[in-house]
């Protein structure tokens, strides 16, 4: 590439599915583009693209201001960063962390950042590596807002909405595993109804088109149950959770009665008795939440 814009020099650190994503991004969008995996051989794409791909992470990272580390878990992200040459080669520069895991691994990392004189930022990406430098990406971050404020126009080329959630460091990670809470446990169901809707000799074809009905009934349900759990109103009024408790029954018996593992929703039908047992069932489900908080 003969010319790069204005934004800083960047290095991507992981060339996994999204790492790819996020680099190409970069690329496209002008920046001087700096790329390391530690198995080699991932990089010829974006290289044939104008990426610079380094032979070692410690070159990589001194060949940037900023550093995007984006491989499969904080544990993986640590074994790179923390080495001896490595931080050496950070220490003034700054990394950000788009690597999925949980708050508190977050916050470790960033205090050993600090402890290294590093500049840290953790996020989280919320959409499929295929939605990075489109309107439909969405990024968490999290940490030092003068930080984030610096580097935000460079993130903003990787497209789509950047939200930064507060400078306590675990906020992205948080927003993050609350968010996949929400998305693997209504996945599961889906699984469920699929396996137990072919069973009765529905396609899951026929059914998606009502699926889709039933999913949008739950975010204005979020935005409702959200003033209940954080005000502690939970009311009930339009679907207790003695009435919904009964539905849940209904679909552990058609799942047993076919030899389909109703794990799932023995357990969310164990969580609605719990509620009624201490004198909650009036109450919206959403009650669960507090009851499930209790120690
Ligand atoms: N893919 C998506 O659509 C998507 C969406 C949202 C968030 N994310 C998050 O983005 C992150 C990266 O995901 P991904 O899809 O690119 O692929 P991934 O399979 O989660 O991660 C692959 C990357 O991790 C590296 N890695 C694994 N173990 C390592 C270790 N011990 N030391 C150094 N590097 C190691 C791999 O390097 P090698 O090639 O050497 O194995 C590769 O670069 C994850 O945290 C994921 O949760 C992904």
């Amino acid at each position: 590439m003969s010319s790069y814009s204005n934004h800083p020099a960047v290095t991507v650190l992981g060339l996994g599915p999204m790492g790819r994503s996020l680099a190409g991004a970069f690329l496209a969008a002008g920046v001087r583009t700096t790329i390391w995996n530690r198995t080699p051989g991932k990089d010829r794409e974006l290289t044939a693209l104008g990426a610079a791909g380094a032979t070692s992470a410690e070159e990589a990272v001194s060949a940037s201001e900023l550093t995007v580390v984006c491989v499969v878990n904080q544990q993986a992200a640590d074994a790179i960063l923390r080495r001896a040459g490595v931080a050496r080669a950070l220490k003034g520069r700054t990394v950000v962390s788009l690597t999925a895991d949980t708050p508190q691994r977050a916050r470790d990392t960033a205090r050993w950042a600090a402890e290294h004189g590093i500049g840290y930022l953790d996020g989280a990406i919320m959409t499929p590596a295929p939605s990075i430098g489109t309107p439909e990406a969405v990024f968490l971050h999290s940490g030092p807002r003068d930080l984030y404020e610096r580097y935000r126009p460079v993130l903003e080329l990787l497209g789509g909405t950047h939200t930064h959630l507060g400078e306590e460091l675990g906020r992205a990670a948080t927003f993050d595993l609350a968010l996949l809470d929400v998305f693997w446990t209504a996945m599961a169901g889906y699984a469920h109804a699929v396996a137990i809707a072919r069973a009765e000799g529905v396609t899951a074809r026929e059914l998606a088109p009502f699926a889709q009905g039933i999913a949008a009934i739950l975010p204005p349900l979020f935005e409702e149950f959200a003033a209940d759990a954080d005000d502690g109103t939970y009311s009930g009024e339009i679907n207790p959770v003695t009435s919904a408790a009964s539905t849940m029954a209904h679909v552990v018996e058609v799942s047993e009665s076919h030899g389909i593992d109703a794990g799932v929703m023995r357990s969310v039908e164990g969580l609605a008795r719990r509620v009624i047992g201490l004198g909650h069932g009036g109450d919206g489900f959403i009650r669960a939440a507090e009851v499930l908080g209790r120690h």
